[in-house]
This record gives C-alpha cells, sequence and structure tokens, in this order.
C-alpha cells in the first residue's frame, strides 16, 4: 500500500506536523501549559461544543502533542494518532475505548507482561472475556473467535521471545471470520520504519514510545495510531474521561527530537543486533539464541517479508541454571542491567523475574520464557565493545 503522504519517510520523521508558524522556530516550541484562554464565555463555550476549533485544556489536547500525533501517524501511516503518559496508557486506553462488557478478547499469550496481566486478570474484573492462545497457529486463531470477540490483540516480534506472527496472515484469517473485530498490534519492537502494520490490515497501531520512537531512554510514553473516528474515540472518551492518560508537552518535545533520528537509529540498532546475534549463536555458553535475523529462528521467512530489518532485541537462553545465569548477567561489563529498550546504551533483563512477573508459571511455560531466559536490547555502542562485554561476561560459563 502507497502512504498518502507526499514525502519519504526521513523527510517525514523530521518535518511532518510542524508548520514553522511560530516565530519561524525551526525547532517547535514546547507549549507547557494546563490551560488556554479564552476570549469569551461564547467563545469557551463553542470550544466545547465543537462549533469552534481550538485549544481547551492540555487533557483535551495540545499544539506541542499535536504536532508529535502528526508525525507518528503519518510514520505509521494512519489517518490521525494520539498520544499518551505511557505504553501502557496507549494499550488500556485503546481496549477500554473500544471494548464493551460481555464482549471477548482474543490475544496471543506472549505479551509485555503488564498487557498480559491487563488483558488476562484485569479486564475480567469488568467482564471481559479473554482467551490467549499462540497466533502462530492459524487454525486455532479461526476457531477462537466468538460471536462476541470484539478485539483481536497481538505484537510482533513478540516481548520477550522474538516470535513473530503473520500480520496480513492473522488479519485475514480473523477478518474471514468476523468483519467487524477491531486488530490491534504493539509495534514496540519493530517501530514504523522497521514494519507497518495499518498498511497490513490492522485497525490500530500502539506503541511505547518510552523505546525506541524516543530512542533516548529519558521519557515514559505511549501512542495510539488509526482512523480519524477511532483516534478522536480514544481521545474523546478514553484519554479524556477514561485513562487521563495524557503526555507532558515537554516529554512531547523529547519524544519529536528523537523521532528526527528513528531511521538512522533503528538501522544501527539491526546492524549491532545481527552481528551479536552472530556472535551469540556460535558461543559454546549459549543454548539458544531467538534473533529474526538468524536464517534458522523459527520466524525469520515471516519477519523478512514484513519488515524492513530484523530490530535491536534479543534474547538467549544459556547452558546454566538460574544461579549462574544471573551470576553472568550480574558480571556483564558496560552493559547495564535494566528493564527497557530501545535506547543507546545495551540493557540486559531476566523475564521471568522483571518485565514478565506477572505470569504465573504455567502461563510462563505457555508463553516460551523459561527461567534461563536473557533478553537484551542492543544499543549504538561500537559492536566491537558490545561483543567482547558478553564474550568476557560468557566465557565464564564454559
Ligand atoms: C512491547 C511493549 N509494549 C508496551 C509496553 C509498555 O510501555 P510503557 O512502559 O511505556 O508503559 C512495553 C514496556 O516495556 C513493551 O515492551
Amino acid at each position: 500500500m502507497e502512504h498518502k503522504y507526499k514525502y519519504g519517510f526521513a523527510t517525514r520523521q523530521i518535518h511532518a506536523g510542524h508548520d514553522k508558524n511560530t516565530y519561524g522556530a525551526l525547532c517547535p516550541p514546547i507549549y507547557q501549559t494546563s490551560t488556554f484562554a479564552f476570549g469569551s464565555v461564547e467563545e469557551g463555550g463553542d470550544r466545547f461544543g465543537g462549533a469552534k476549533s481550538g485549544f481547551i485544556y492540555t487533557r483535551l489536547g495540545n499544539p506541542t502533542n499535536e504536532l508529535l500525533e502528526k508525525k507518528i501517524a503519518s510514520l505509521e501511516n494512519g489517518e490521525a494518532a494520539a498520544v499518551t503518559a505511557s505504553g501502557m496508557g496507549a494499550i488500556s486506553t485503546a481496549i477500554w475505548s473500544l471494548i464493551k462488557s460481555g464482549e471477548h478478547i482474543l490475544a496471543d499469550e506472549t505479551l509485555y507482561g503488564c498487557t498480559f496481566d491487563l488483558i488476562q486478570h484485569g479486564l475480567r474484573n469488568f467482564g471481559v472475556e479473554a482467551d490467549m492462545i499462540d497466533f502462530s497457529d492459524i487454525e486455532k486463531v479461526k476457531q477462537s473467535i466468538r460471536p462476541n470477540t470484539g478485539i483481536v490483540y497481538f505484537e510482533t516480534p513478540c516481548n520477550p521471545t522474538l516470535k513473530i506472527i503473520d500480520i496480513k496472515e492473522v488479519t485475514e484469517a480473523v477478518r474471514s471470520i468476523k468483519k467487524d473485530i477491531i486488530i490491534i498490534v504493539d509495534n514496540t519492537f519493530a517501530t514504523p520504519y522497521l514494519q507497518r502494520p495499518l498498511e497490513m490490515g490492522v485497525d490500530i497501531v500502539v506503541h511505547s514510545a518510552t523505546k525506541y520512537l524516543n530512542g533516548h531512554g529519558d521519557v515514559i510514553a505511549g501512542a495510539i495510531i488509526g482512523s480519524e473516528e477511532i483516534i478522536s474515540q480514544c481521545k474523546k472518551h478514553g484519554i479524556k474521561d477514561m485513562t487521563g492518560a495524557v503526555l507532558s508537552p515537554f516529554d512531547a518535545f523529547l519524544i519529536n527530537r528523537g523521532l528526527k533520528t528513528l531511521d538512522i537509529r533503528m538501522e544501527k540498532h539491526c546492524r549491532n543486533a545481527q552481528k551479536l546475534a552472530e556472535f551469540l549463536h556460535g558461543h559454546p555458553a549459549v543454548k539458544k539464541v531467538y534473533y529474526p535475523g538468524l536464517p534458522d529462528f523459527s520466524g525469520h521467512e515471516t519477519a523478512a517479508k514484513q519488515m524492513k530489518g530484523f530490530g535491536g532485541m534479543i534474547s538467549i537462553e544459556l547452558n546454566a541454571d538460574k544461579k549462574r545465569t544471573a551470576a553472568c548477567i550480574n558480571a556483564l561489563k558496560l552493559v547495564a542491567i535494566a528493564v527497557s529498550l530501545g535506547d543507546a546504551e545495551t540493557l540486559v533483563e531476566h523475564p521471568a523475574s522483571m518485565t514478565h512477573n506477572a505470569y504465573s508459571k504455567e502461563e510462563l511455560e505457555a508463553a516460551g520464557i523459561s527461567e534461563g531466559l536473557v533478553r537484551i536490547s542492543v544499543g549504538l555502542e561500537d559492536i566491537e565493545d558490545i561483543i567482547e562485554a558478553f564474550r568476557e561476561g560468557l566465557d565464564e560459563l564454559i
């Protein structure tokens, strides 16, 4: 699908949304204000009622956030976007704006831990049913659609196993059973530079903009991208009345700044991750490497079909028990032990005890998250230094 925007990706990541109307400022100013003054009571009433356009109060809209929304919508090739205070703010806003009590959500079983917790445990308290299954089994996906299924939800690549789900195949299978289901994809691991799910038939893309979109590890933020109608519902109902997950204009400014280099950052994340994955694949202390760029990885072909590059995330399983695995991670130099991803710094974490802590032992097993799994967010340092850090740590295990 062709994008409807005039310029290419790199041009849009720099220019989209900024009209330079503000004293010609090359970099957009930050409208760090909670509220906007009206000329009269009548004007205020007209803005609230929709008869006149204009800003009212930052929870309902802000020029700095609007610029970022236009930019992210254009990069994902969507009609509109809403930015939020966190990735979970985006996910919960999208789901709560669009699901009703008595409806059913069908989700893949490997999701970021808090999304899993929201769908599997949290929403049940509000009468929303949920099934979590393996979306690589397309027949199972079809069989699991119910008359009351309102939302289908998945990530690809999945956090933390990097499982790849065929976006087009799932979308077509779901629509062949029931047309009016809203399909949501979390595109955090890939970013719109590597993969654009809306072009493959999905209705909504969500992001933790905390990660690659901002890219510098200094904000918590999220985004929802979709049709004008869906985004209007998410803003006017979801963010305004339910979650209140409004992004600070200062953070919107930082993400707008980070986005200007998204393509070159992603190119280097991909290059570094490919080289590190190949090194880890050949190391005797490593039992398994999960990276879509390795030809023997199960999702390699699908990833090559739907992504422009294989991303900056790797997971590994070591030939070691939990204690030795932890000792190996603790001893790594240069690399920080931290959750989050997509930063300039290389980060490692232990999903079973950290990001996926909300999963029970059985749920971890079903999702393929073992006690020995280590997740790596490959940074932008010199690859020789990253490899050396892992070589030193892993050699201790031989
Ligand atoms: C794939 C994915 N989606 C959503 C989130 C939640 O984002 P945030 O931490 O910005 O709320 C995360 C966080 O790690 C994530 O990895």
